[in-house]
């Protein structure tokens, strides 16, 4: 049904070993394999591993259903209500077992367009039909066990040669059908360093604003993903050129000085550090926060705008409130650091076990714009403080055995201290 007949190289072609496929997963390929069914190393780590990158996991796709599948393995798990997955556990590794699928035709959707992708993503296929229904084509490589040979159905390995981005099909048809798609254009032309095919580009110039269509939980996944993967700034600064950042955000803006510090934010990535969902929230919203602050004296204030920020943002993405607060709580601690040192409340800020964590999103924030009080002035006063509170926070126990009186006698109804409750 689909173009010409697939390109397949041999074990001597290519350089894929399995060596550098994950023990587990070699495991669950080979025991499909034995039983009779195909069973194919597919998507992101065919990528990887052809362009000698270590895959952040590996999926493999077969011809046999999730129950043929759960009936192989004792520690298999079926996952999902309405999309099928066999989930097949080691320990704590969980290797991802899909059943081949196809594009639904046309006749065959359901009548509500929102159900149009999680049908999609149950209709069985054969390997050929589950490869033309995948975003781009190289995540569209197979690696089959039973021969060792790479098949490509789609032109992903002429397009991983080129070092380019391309749909498969038509850009407009496969980005209306899933306009996330247009965000993992971008997303993997910044991780791989390729360039977009100009037909996608045209393609994403055209349906930018579907993106608004997108289900929520989706987009916020791939901006997790955006973090994770160091990419935050080039691809939120490519959305924006693409006229997809409002509708992608809910109506947020962007600007030079969001991008300085998501670079800032990427880098800390790439040093090792795990970006936690508060912290990407509070970088993306404190460039406005802190420009909307210039006017504003009182902590009561600043929470306020904090709050106008934010809350639209997490209400469309359904962040949970306790990420909302700590982002909050974040833009407040720089709102606080740039006030500079001597004001009320001081002391129970410095001890407030967010304050290093705002102190760190501050300090990235001085690196890209000129503050007049720097982070290092900070830094020396948590310092000062940490060491001057270590033996009063952990005071060995008195002769007595009694616990110290605390100067200044009970404090009584007050909560426990945030560096937001006063000003
Ligand atoms: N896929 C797709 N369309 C999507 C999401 C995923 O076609 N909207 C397919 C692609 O073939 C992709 C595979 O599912 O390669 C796995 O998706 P995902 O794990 O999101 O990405 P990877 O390509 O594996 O990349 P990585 O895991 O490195 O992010």
């Amino acid at each position: 049904m689909h173009g010409p007949d697939p390109i397949i190289l041999s074990r001597s072609e290519h350089p894929i070993s399995r060596s550098q496929i994950g023990e587990n997963t070699l495991k669950v390929m080979y025991r499909l394999h034995r039983q009779g069914f195909k069973a194919f190393l597919v998507g992101g780590g065919v990528r990887d591993l052809l362009l000698d990158r270590t895959p952040k996991d590996f999926d493999v796709g077969t011809n046999a259903t999730p129950n043929q599948v759960k009936k192989l393995f004792r520690n298999c798990f079926l996952v999902g209500r309405r999309f099928r997955l066999a989930h097949v556990r080691f320990g704590g590794e969980v290797v991802e077992v899909a059943t081949f699928r196809r594009q639904p035709e046309e006749g065959e959707l359901p009548e509500d367009p929102n159900d149009h992708f999680l049908f999609a993503e149950n209709v069985f296929g054969t390997p050929q039909e589950d490869a033309f229904r995948r975003d781009f084509t190289i995540n569209a490589l197979f690696y089959d066990i039973a021969s060792f040979s790479i098949i490509d159905y789609v032109g992903g390995l002429k397009d991983l040669e080129a070092r380019r981005i391309r749909t498969i099909g038509e850009p407009e048809v496969r980005f209306a059908e899933d306009p996330v798609r247009m965000l993992r254009a971008l997303e993997f032309s910044a991780r791989l360093g390729f360039t977009l095919d100009p037909a996608a580009q045209e393609g994403i110039l055209g349906c930018a604003p579907q993106i608004a269509t997108a289900a929520p939980a989706r987009i916020r996944e791939e901006l997790m993903e955006l973090f994770r993967h160091k990419v935050a700034a080039p691809v939120l600064r490519a959305a924006a050129e693409y006229g997809m950042l409002a509708p992608l955000l809910a109506g947020f803006e962007g600007g030079e000085a969001t991008y300085a510090l998501l670079s800032e934010v990427d880098q800390r990535t790439a040093s090792g550090v795990v970006p936690e969902e508060a912290f990407c929230l509070a970088s993306l919203f404190l460039a406005p926060f802190l420009t909307g602050c210039r006017e504003i004296k009182t902590i009561g204030e600043a929470l306020h705008l904090a709050n106008e920020l934010l809350t639209p943002h997490c209400a469309y993405f359904h962040i949970a409130h306790g990420i909302r607060h700590l982002a909050r709580e974040l833009l407040i601690a720089c709102f606080r650091f740039r006030r500079g040192p001597g004001q009320r409340g001081q002391r129970r800020f410095v001890r407030h076990p967010m304050t290093p964590r705002g102190l760190e999103l501050y300090n990235l924030w001085c690196r890209v714009a000129e503050e007049v009080v720097p982070a290092e002035t900070w830094q020396q006063i948590l310092c000062e403080q940490e060491q001057s509170s270590a033996p009063a926070d952990n005071p060995p126990p008195s002769s007595s055995g009694r616990r110290p009186r605390r100067r200044g006698g009970r404090r009584r109804g007050r909560r426990r201290s945030s560096p937001e409750s006063s000003s």
